[in-house]
């Protein structure tokens, strides 16, 4: 009888999981962990080798980020990222870095 109940919480956990994100899409908040915190800081508070992100873009728009991050800038090399991948970044960098 536990073990039949362990087994439904396992599943129904998984299908939330999995039900939380459509297939494909991709975390923003960790791709700009492994991608942008080394020089922007994990919480987008900038470090000696990049700014400050949370005050630094400013009104940049989503597709002046995601310029930013393919293209670079003379301050900032491009990344070599995916557009899919500059769209989860950026988008995760709007609305969780600055907070819209
Ligand atoms: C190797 C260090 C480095 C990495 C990695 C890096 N950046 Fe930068 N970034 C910089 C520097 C330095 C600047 C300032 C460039 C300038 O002033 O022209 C900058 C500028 C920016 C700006 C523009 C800010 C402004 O003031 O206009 C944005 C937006 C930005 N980075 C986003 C990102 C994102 C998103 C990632 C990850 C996908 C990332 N950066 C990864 C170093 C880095």
């Amino acid at each position: 009888m536990r073990r039949l109940f362990l087994m439904i919480c396992c599943s129904t956990l998984l299908a939330c999981e999995s039900g939380e994100q459509s297939p494909g899409e991709l975390d923003g908040e960790a791709l700009y962990l492994q991608a942008c915190s080394e020089c922007h800081g994990s919480y987008g508070e900038g470090s000696n080798f990049g700014p400050d992100l949370v005050w630094g873009i400013g009104d940049q728009t989503y597709e002046e980020v995601v310029d930013t991050i393919l293209e670079g800038t003379d301050g900032m090399e491009a990344l070599d990222l995916s557009l899919e991948a500059a769209d989860a970044v950026a988008t995760f960098v709007i609305e969780e870095i600055r907070g819209e």
